[in-house]
């Protein structure tokens, strides 16, 4: 079987160490894949980014007997990646670009949460400055202030001050810092509760929510610096217990699916639920319209029935067909981004030594280079370091454990990856007794 894979990152070398794990397959094309996803055995790199959709739907339409295409960024599936792959018959991981305006419009997302009665916070929408700020002189602290469109997760300002949110107002609706992506704003009101991401397999007929886990945004240790694109996860997600899972069903994922269905919205691929689960019940964040990253680098190991399989019976339509199963297991993605990182590139070009594989442990490549003398670091987020073990404690110190294995030049990582989670467990535990 030939597959193509869109995407560069630490979730597209999941994605392709899964789908590498069915012998049906044959040949793997990575647009534009990365060092490690290079290294992979049956894979080619072809250098065509993921955002060239046209290109990308050429090269597709050139492959004889492509099977499946999966993407995994949310760009490419905005920019109707996977209406083009559909047209040519292609069987497509990934949302219509319909499905996609879940997650490249925010108040798309939210006007769909409030005509199906999706638990959500309250908000407003505005592209006006001045009514803008108005609103923002009267509405209670904090406020979020967000823009409607796609950027690159720097779009969300948690506002503590007025001060704050009236920069983050003129940031967007004036200065354009997001172009088009911010010509319209949402301000919501702050919810508060320890967050949950969701992952789940639909095709606009059934969906199955995959294990819970827990991103961790924040740049530094104590959830302290710049939010990123996430510096690690654990899997599951000890605050999600069943009683919750169950809620979340009724009240959130069923009327999606619903909603979804209602307005003839067709979504083949991963819809993401990031969650919070606030003193009021589960509420809903925002919805991505793929797997999250690092939350793949997570999530995937753990599942049990073959990914392929799953994949593409979710192209296909044929969801309720499949079986998906995730071992009772815990795991620990540990990021190692470059020195900057969210911010400018400063240790490009530093080299990686991979080291043998260790039972266990797994190392996914995101932002490396695959070079003639080896592997060197492009910058952003480099490798994410994913250990599994029966219990959340001991994956997360076999991740820690295997992390000097893999440093590189000024690398940056956290310390305190699943920190939360354990005292979560340690304390309900003890309450236990
Ligand atoms: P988003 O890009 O929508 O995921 O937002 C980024 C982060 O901002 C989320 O993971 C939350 O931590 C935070 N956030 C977004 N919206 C809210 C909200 N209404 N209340 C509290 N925190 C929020
Ligand atoms: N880790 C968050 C995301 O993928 O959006």
């Amino acid at each position: 079987m030939k597959i193509l894979v869109v995407g560069s990152g630490g979730r597209e070398h999941a994605l392709i160490k899964g789908i590498l794990k069915n012998p049906a397959v044959t040949e793997i094309y990575a647009l534009p894949g990365n060092g490690g996803i290079a290294k992979e055995p049956k894979v080619t790199c072809v250098p065509i980014g993921a955002e060239e959709v046209l290109a990308v739907d050429v090269f597709a339409g050139s492959v004889e007997g492509l099977e499946l295409a999966v993407i995994g960024p949310d760009d490419p599936l905005a920019m109707g990646l996977a209406d083009l792959l559909r047209k040519r018959g292609i069987p497509c991981f990934g949302p219509s670009m319909d499905g996609a305006r879940l997650e490249s419009s925010k108040v798309f997302a939210k006007e769909f949460m409030q005509r199906h009665n999706i638990p959500t916070a309250r908000f407003s929408v505005f592209s006006s400055v001045e009514k803008a700020l108005s609103h923002v002189k009267q509405a209670p602290l904090p406020l979020v202030v967000k823009a409607d469109g796609l950027a690159k997760g720097k779009g969300v300002v948690v506002a503590k001050t007025r001060k704050t949110a009236m920069a983050a107002v003129l940031d967007s609706l004036e200065n354009k810092v997001f172009g088009k992506s911010g010509e319209r704003i949402l301000i919501e009101e702050c919810l508060e509760g320890p967050e949950v991401s969701v992952l789940a397999f639909c095709d606009g007929k059934t969906l199955i929510p995959m294990v819970s886990s827990m991103d961790h945004k924040a740049a530094l240790n104590g959830d302290e610096g710049p939010n990123t694109g996430g510096m690690g996860v654990v899997a599951p997600n000890p605050f999600y217990d069943e009683k919750i899972a169950a809620i979340c069903w009724d009240t959130i994922f069923k009327p999606t699916l619903e909603g979804l269905q209602k307005e003839g919205i067709s979504y083949q691929g991963c819809l993401y639920f990031g969650l919070m689960l606030t003193k009021d019940g589960p509420k809903v964040i925002e919805y991505n319209c793929r797997f999250g990253d690092p939350e793949a680098q997570a999530v995937l190991p753990l599942l049990q029935s073959d990914l392929l399989s799953v994949l593409m019976a979710t192209a296909q339509g044929k969801l309720s067909e499949a079986t998906v199963s995730f071992a009772k297991q815990a795991s620990c993605c540990v990021v190692l981004a470059s020195k900057g990182y969210p911010g400018k590139l400063e240790n490009q070009g530093a080299v990686i030594l991979v080291p043998e594989e260790k039972p266990g442990v797994i190392a996914y490549h995101a932002g490396t280079k695959l070079e003639k003398d080896g592997l060197t670091a492009r910058g952003g987020r480099v490798l994410g370091i994913t250990a599994v073990a029966d219990t959340l404690e001991q994956a997360v110190s076999k991740a820690y454990a295997a992390v000097p294995d893999y440093l590189f030049y000024e690398a940056h990582y956290r310390t305190d990856i699943g920190k939360t989670a354990l005292a979560y467990l340690t304390a309900s535990r003890e309450g236990e007794e």
